[in-house]
Formats: C-alpha cells, sequence, structure tokens
C-alpha cells in the first residue's frame, strides 16, 4: 500500500488536514517540514546561513527518506518540494492528493509570512507569483485535487476518505 502525500501551496492546510487524515485512517503522520527542522533548525534561519539551493537539496533527502517508510503513512510536504524532478518522480508511486486554496484564503493564512523566507517582505505579492508558477505541477503531480473550500478540516478528511 503505497503513503498518501499531501501537496499544494503554502496556507493550504497540509499539515493539518494531512494530521487529521491520519487519525481518521489509523496511520502515522509525518510532516517534511517538522522533519526537517527536527534535523536542521528553523527554516528561515536555515536559508539565511546556506541558502535556498541547499535547503532545496536537503528538503529533497528528507522527502525520500519520508517516502521510503516501512508503514504506509500520510505525508505533508512543504510547498515547494514538488518543484524537484527526482522527488516528482518518487511522487509517480504515491498517492497524491492536492489541497487548493484561494488567494482570499492564503491572505488570511500566511500572515506575515515570517516562518516562509520564499516570502519575502511582500508576501501576498510573492505567495501569488509562486502559486502561478507552481499550480500546473501540483496538478499534473496529483490523483486528486481538493478545490479550495471553506469546509472544515474533519469535512475535508471527509471528502478525501470517500475519494480514496
Ligand atoms: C516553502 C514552503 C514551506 C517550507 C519552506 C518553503 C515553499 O512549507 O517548506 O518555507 O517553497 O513553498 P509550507 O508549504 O508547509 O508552508
Amino acid at each position: 500500500m503505497s503513503n498518501i502525500v499531501l501537496i499544494g501551496p503554502m496556507g493550504s492546510g497540509k499539515s493539518t488536514v494531512g494530521a487529521a487524515l491520519a487519525r481518521r485512517l489509523g496511520r502515522p503522520h509525518v510532516d517534511s517540514d517538522h522533519f526537517f527542522v527536527a534535523r536542521y533548525g528553523p527554516i528561515p534561519d536555515y536559508f539565511t546561513t546556506h541558502g535556498e539551493k541547499d535547503f532545496r537539496e536537503r528538503e529533497h533527502r528528507v522527502v525520500a527518506e519520508l517516502l521510503d517508510s516501512p508503514r504506509p503513512s500520510v505525508i505533508s510536504l512543504g510547498g515547494g518540494a514538488v518543484m524537484d524532478e527526482r522527488t516528482r518522480a518518487l511522487l509517480g508511486e504515491q498517492m497524491v492528493i492536492m489541497l487548493d486554496i484561494t488567494e482570499e484564503q492564503a491572505a488570511l493564512r500566511i500572515g506575515d509570512g515570517t516562518t516562509r523566507p520564499v516570502l519575502g517582505d511582500e508576501p501576498m505579492e510573492a505567495w501569488k507569483r509562486i502559486y502561478a508558477e507552481r499550480e500546473g505541477i501540483y496538478r499534473a503531480c496529483a490523483d486528486m485535487v481538493l478545490p479550495a473550500d471553506d469546509e472544515s478540516i474533519e469535512t475535508r478528511v471527509d471528502t478525501i476518505v470517500a475519494r480514496l
């Protein structure tokens, strides 16, 4: 049985929905950002010290390690992880779900963007630009796309489980 992997833009709820979905399915939940932080420290600090290129390389290795999990898990990926083609190749064997959100929802969720260094000083401008760059890639990787919606986390989980 493959892992269930959640992808999508920053603020789309990959971590919260992933945790709730894992609880529902009785599977372990892992989050690539949390795993990265536990191993290498806060992401903004890592960007400052080592730069984005180094972050992306380590992120790929973390994701590859998590996808190789001995138990089928629910795995939430950082929003930029799918930009690595080696990571995309690994996703071919997994059940991949894209969580989508609108700009309005993103604006409510990402705040001042301080925990996400790729958003810089103008978080919503950056979010929109990055979303435009990545949307097609998210969709191409996904076996299931959950459209932007204001439903609760548990309702999102219901929707996913019904479509698995
Ligand atoms: C990033 C998204 C973040 C985190 C890092 C870079 C991105 O994860 O991996 O700050 O490039 O989209 P979330 O999508 O969980 O915010």
